[in-house]
């Protein structure tokens, strides 16, 4: 192992103290030790269950390949999630995950010793896998408003549209530090500074948490990916077999001292294990050539010791696989670590099989599995699963607020401070409503690309995916005429405009598939561009990405640059601010770069960036 306790605990005191127990404003009566409140009925059920029994609440089954639903019972399985790509068998519409859920876990609660299931999704900026949900900027956008009271809002609502489909725990939030933009999962990040991570990311758990685990609008939050992941060294991510893919970024290996990967990486953890996020997920990436999800000083000596955490650690999905060793040695090494869930996600039996074997030869010790069991009964004792009156299927009554007007609203708020402007010459911007507009890009009328990865797919799509409004269709709105407003996706027919709009930027894309080396917009962006002004008018562009792209070839042609980030399904926050019904507040939570400079954030030798982070102009 790379590091000592001693050395470790050592370099942390300094940083922690003010952050840690600092009051925050938004101060609850939840506080962490209520997820040990009921510990008493907890060791009664643990003393009551056999082997079999305490290693299904360690499993948790990806859903889609459960292959009998039998094996609830049989193997006594603590937990299922829909993976990115994992949907009801009927449809990803909100009927479908809602009867899927109460399939599920009314079968899970029909024989003793009748534990419900914790059931996990990705809801990360929405309940965003079920088509008709509200979607909200992804975090990269809610960075940009720093305003902490709206991120908390944002998340209760996802917690009730999550509640809504009877689902009880997200895999949020990403508390992710983006130190290289080329990483596909920059947007996960609200922002590459530490500060603005922590504050944001403890929000988003009260959101999602509310003042208490066991109201019925409240799911169980999780902090991910820990620790480090944002830090990985361009060039080491992840290598799929010979001569296949090669991620640069995603999966790596993070390579700092102590005291660096704690005052960046740490603390979204300090933070929201203060907030009492009840799970954690260790990261596929690795911290010094050591993989997090095998790294005992990480996940049991700092976060269950010198954090105090007291609910359990989810493995990320299948994470034990990229271990040293075979099966067997590698769910070894990652329970002795200190995991409590494993994300095994298909093949539950072999898993089940070896953990038992490794007991019965106390490889894994006794007191090791007794730790994970408490742990998750603990949180399931928490939410009020086990309370016998309650019902654990979905309740039917909150069918309505699901993807409600008052839900958008409160996206489109997000949207709307999530804006950040980056060049206004004159006073093009706000645009006169009576004004000729000609639209443009590959952006401007797909809601798809607007939500980003993550959003009803994994690595999310092009195209008509789910209901909302785009940003064509919100622009028309707000002038009020449809014949004011001509569009085209590649710029041409522009002239007799008085001002054009180029919605340009990135397509959907997730992990792994979204690493790029060069973040040069593409051809077709700049033709759209290039075909505005060739109508002779001043042209606004509006950035549509999960991070900052390069721009320094469009800059000077365009009269005004919004960057938009990954609005999500609620285009009208654009529209507020390109008319000026909205003034924008919003703040660069990434530095963005000069050309193709991958000198990202302040302490990169050669920083010199094309706007500094915390940029953003307003009318
Ligand atoms: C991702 C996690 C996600 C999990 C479950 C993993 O590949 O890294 O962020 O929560 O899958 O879908
Ligand atoms: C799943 C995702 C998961 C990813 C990890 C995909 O097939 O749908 O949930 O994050 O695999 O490799």
């Amino acid at each position: 192992m790379q590091t000592s306790r001693r050395q470790f605990l050592a370099g942390s005191l300094s940083v922690m103290g003010a952050s840690l127990y600092a009051p925050s404003i938004f101060s609850t009566q939840w506080s962490p030790r209520l997820l040990t409140s009921r510990d008493a009925e907890v060791r009664a059920l643990l003393a009551r269950l056999t082997l079999d029994e305490k290693i299904g609440q360690m499993t948790q089954a990806d859903q889609m390949y459960l292959e009998s639903l039998d094996d609830l019972q049989k193997y006594h399985l603590g937990s299922l999630l829909n993976g990115g790509d994992s949907d009801p068998k009927t449809g990803n519409d909100f009927q479908s995950w809602r009867d899927m859920y109460d399939h599920y876990q009314a079968r899970a609660v029909a024989t003793d010793p009748r534990i419900p299931l914790i059931y996990g999704v990705d809801a990360v900026h929405g309940h965003n896998n079920v088509i008709g949900a509200t979607v909200f900027p992804h975090n990269i956008g809610l960075g940009c408003t720093r305003n902490a009271e709206l991120v908390e809002k944002a998340a209760r609502i996802t917690a009730k549209e999550i509640r809504a489909t009877g689902i009880n725990w997200a895999f949020a939030p990403c508390v992710t530090v983006p130190q290289d933009i080329r990483w596909g999962r920059t947007y996960e990040g609200f922002s590459e500074s530490p500060d603005v991570v922590k504050t944001l990311g403890e929000a988003a758990v009260r959101g999602l948490q509310g003042a208490a685990l066991d109201n019925p609008l409240s799911v169980v939050a999780c902090a991910k990916h820990f620790a480090g992941d944002g830090g990985t060294v361009f060039g080491t991510g992840l290598q799929r077999g010979k001569g296949a893919e090669h991620f640069p970024l995603d999966q790596g290996d993070t390579r700092l001292s102590d005291a660096d990967f704690r005052r960046i990486h740490l603390q979204g953890y300090i933070t929201t294990v203060a907030a009492g996020v009840a799970t954690v997920m260790p990261s596929y990436s690795s911290w010094n050539g050591v993989k997090c999800s095998a790294n005992r000083v990480l996940l049991t000596e700092f976060l269950k010791g010198e954090l105090g955490f007291q609910g359990f650690l989810i493995s990320d999905y299948a994470a034990q696989k990229e271990l040293p060793g075979n099966a067997k040695q590698q769910i070894e090494t990652t329970i002795n670590a200190g995991m409590d869930m494993v994300m095994v996600p298909d093949n539950y039996r072999e898993f089940i099989a070896l953990l038992k074997e490794l007991v019965n030869e106390r490889r894994a010790p006794m007191s090791r599995i007794n730790d994970a069991v408490t742990r998750i009964l603990r949180v399931k004792f928490a939410m009020g699963l086990m309370d016998p009156k309650r019902s654990q299927l979905a309740d039917h009554g909150l069918r309505n607020t699901f993807g409600s007007p008052d839900h958008r609203a409160v996206a489109r708020q997000a949207v709307r401070e999530s804006l950040v402007v980056l060049k206004n010459d004159g006073t093009i911007l706000p645009l006169a409503k009576n004004a000729r507009l000609h639209v443009a890009g590959k952006c401007a009328d797909d809601i798809g690309n607007q939500c980003g990865g993550w959003t009803v797919k994994w690595q999310g799509e092009s195209g008509n995916v789910t209901t909302g409004t785009t940003i064509l269709t919100a622009i028309r709105k707000a002038v009020g005429s449809d014949a004011q407003v001509t569009y085209s996706r590649d710029g041409s027919g522009a002239q007799g405009a008085s001002v054009g709009i180029a919605v340009i930027g990135e397509t959907p894309y997730a992990e792994m598939m979204g690493d790029r080396t060069d973040l040069n917009l593409a051809a077709e962006d700049v033709a759209a561009v290039d075909n505005l002004k060739r109508a002779g008018i001043p042209v606004v562009v509006v950035l549509v990405s999960g991070r900052p792209l390069v721009i320094d070839d469009v800059l000077p042609k365009a009269g005004a640059v919004v960057a938009a980030w990954l609005p999500g399904t609620e285009g009208d926050g654009v529209a507020d601010v390109l008319f000026g019904a909205f003034k924008p507040t919003g703040k660069l939570s990434f530095t963005w770069p000069r050309g193709s400079s991958t000198s990202f954030n302040l302490e990169d030798p050669g920083y010199q960036p094309l706007f500094e982070f915390g940029y953003g102009l307003s009318y």
